[in-house]
């Protein structure tokens, strides 16, 4: 298999798209340590996996972050896969967003991905065998919504960390690359839908494959990203919206038209 022998950290595997791409990874031959603040959830996935670990860590904490890898290391023997996939969203219009809101949500999506990605990659140069890194940004990072400043702003700071990653671990034969997934059908997203019904007929109708992207349908291409298959790709943003940006303004919306 394509990851055999492989271990790959994963932030927020608990559930969700993270869950989705633990699972992945283990299905091609990775071993997965979970990486996630909800303590049963987490250990039920890892269990459900089979070739897990758990570790309880808050990813915007640098102290719980090197601990983790620390242990992941000594107890594994290395890291090979690290993929930041931890986030929250806000919904708090502009306007209103308190700076403490905005801070801490920029910390989660945002900072964690520099404290995780700096951990792991340190423990990759020293190693000198090279590694796949691949940070999970959003669609919301390439158009404005006007609830999502602090969320907006982080996703977009994750893909210019990408990139500046990408370019400064090079030479150590580590790429980095990010997946910005559109709307996709996890609990996330059904917190959305259940405070704002309306929410989801209105995005299905600016969605040209008139669907929510399922979790592993991300997954497939994180894990993509992660192996050989991708060993000239590097700095990258891969969209994966069902074509929403590729969207012109000139094209009729339908907000009537259903699920395909
Ligand atoms: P989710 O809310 O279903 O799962 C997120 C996971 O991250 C949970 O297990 C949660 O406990 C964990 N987590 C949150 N804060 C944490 C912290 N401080 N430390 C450790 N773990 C923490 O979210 P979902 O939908 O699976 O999202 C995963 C990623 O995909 C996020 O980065 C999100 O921003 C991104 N994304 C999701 C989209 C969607 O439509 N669901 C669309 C675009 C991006």
């Amino acid at each position: 298999m394509p990851l055999d022998g492989k271990v790959a950290m994963v932030s927020g595997a608990a559930r969700g798209i993270g869950a989705a791409i633990a699972e992945r990874l283990v299905a091609e031959g990775a071993h997965v340590v979970v990486l996630d603040r909800e303590v049963a959830a987490g250990r039920a996935t890892a269990r459900r996996l089979g070739r897990a670990d758990f570790r309880e860590v808050d990813v915007s904490r640098a102290d719980e972050v090197r601990a983790a890898v620390e242990a992941t290391v000594a107890e594994l023997g290395g890291v090979q896969i690290l993929v930041n996939n931890a986030g929250i969203a806000n919904n708090t219009t502009f306007l209103e967003v308190s700076e403490e809101e905005f801070e801490r949500v920029v910390a989660v999506n945002l900072t964690s991905q520099f404290l995780l990605g700096q951990a792991v990659a340190r423990h990759m140069v020293e190693r000198g065998e090279g590694g796949a890194i691949v940070n999970i940004s959003s669609v919301t990072a390439h158009g404005g919504v006007a609830t999502q400043a602090a969320y907006a702003s982080a996703k977009g700071g994750v893909e210019s960390l990408t990139r500046v990653m990408a370019v400064a671990l090079a030479h150590e034969g580590i790429r980095v690359n990010a997946v910005a997934p559109g709307s996709t059908a996890t609990p996330m997203v059904a917190d959305f839908f259940a405070q704002k019904p309306e929410l989801r007929t209105m995005m299905l109708s600016r969605i040209p494959l008139r669907r929510l992207a399922e979790p592993d349908e991300l997954a497939s291409v994180v894990a993509f990203l992660a192996s050989e298959d991708a060993s000239y790709l590097t700095g990258q943003v891969l969209i994966v919206d069902g074509g929403r940006r590729a969207l012109n303004y000139t094209v009729p919306v339908d907000d009537e038209a259903g699920e395909r």
